[in-house]
């Protein structure tokens, strides 16, 4: 018999909206908690309900300020398991520090080993998040990891298009298994851009085009953008190939700094990204489409909570 019951969802301050769509999705209230800082900075949380028994799902994307809900998040693990609850989920739709998953110069740290074993060491059960950085990220965990993907959504959002002569474009090396998962859902060709990162700055050089796009409608794919550097030079290259339109799309729409400016002054025709992060900067430009994961988190908690398969919702 499982040591835990009744399931509730509760918020940090990173992505409420979220975490409200998802307990609409599972037909809850958000459970109640307060997490606030004090004037000297430390940060303070409580949970206003019983949690004893409970099975908690903690809904947390790493989003800006990224160490600050990184924290917490952990104090949020640590008052619910001194609370005795029955199991502690940490749901982290976007997980930062992906791209620091291996030690690619000297005297480098690994950062997204640390910030999981700093969430097992808080006291997570499990974690559930989305389209992680890189999959490998999973084995850093000591607790298990589901991770969904929110290509299904990206990729029932484009088909409605009916794009004339499409072709899917992974904007980097990286983006090659995802993309010919976008390219095979859509029933269209694939092709590559080979990028580089120029040192440790947000600078990409865009290299190469690997496939067919002349006179095509491409589709670039990422699993995130955040200076939308990568993104501009994709476009740059493949409009010197000869393509006619570009759309993009990710799942985390980071958008640093002046990202949405930048790319609201570019050719691209449509940003198509997902709700893990919320809208950094407010208001949504015209050109960006924010599909939301609520109903597939919301599913995804269902399932582990009733101890259902997670892979079937993808078969
Ligand atoms: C890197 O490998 C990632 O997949 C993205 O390409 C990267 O995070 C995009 O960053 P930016 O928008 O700053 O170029």
């Amino acid at each position: 018999m499982a040591n835990f019951e009744e399931l509730r969802v509760f918020s940090g301050n990173a992505h409420q909206t979220l975490a409200r769509s998802i307990c609409e999705y599972l037909g809850i209230s958000v459970g109640e908690a307060d997490v606030f800082k004090f004037a000297n900075d430390n940060t303070f949380v409580q949970f206003k309900e019983n949690v004893r028994q409970r099975d908690i799902f903690l809904v947390q994307p790493f989003s800006y300020p990224v160490n600050e809900n990184i924290m917490e998040l952990l104090i949020m693990i640590d008052a619910a398991k001194r609370a005795s609850a029955g199991r502690i989920t940490a749901v982290i739709p976007y997980f930062a520090y992906g791209r620091t998953d291996k030690k690619d110069q000297p005297r480098v740290p690994i950062t997204a080993r640390l910030i999981a074993d700093l969430i097992s060491t808080a006291g997570a059960d499990r974690v559930l998040t989305i389209d992680l950085h890189a999959g490998q990220i999973q084995g850093f965990f000591d607790v298990p990891v589901d991770e969904l993907t929110a290509l299904p959504i990206l990729a029932r959002y484009i088909k409605d298009k009916a794009l004339v002569d499409p072709v899917v474009v992974g904007v980097d090396l990286g983006a090659i298994k995802r993309a010919r998962d976008l390219a095979q859902r859509l029933g269209v060709p694939l092709a590559i851009i080979e990028k580089r990162r120029v040192g440790n700055e947000d600078r990409t050089e865009t290299l190469n085009v690997i496939g067919d796009v002349e006179g095509k409608i491409a589709i670039a794919l990422d699993d995130e953008i955040d200076t939308g550097g990568s993104l501009l030079s994709t476009i740059e290259t493949l409009e010197r190939q000869g393509v006619t339109e570009v759309y993009a799309c990710c799942t985390h729409g980071v958008l640093s700094g002046s990202a949405k400016e930048k790319l609201a002054h570019s050719t691209l025709k449509e940003l198509i990204i997902t709700d893990t992060l919320p809208l950094n900067n407010g208001a949504k430009s015209a050109r960006i489409t924010v599909l939301s994961v609520a109903p597939l988190l919301g599913e995804a908690i269902h399932r582990i909570h009733g101890g259902m398969s997670v892979g079937s919702m993808f078969q």
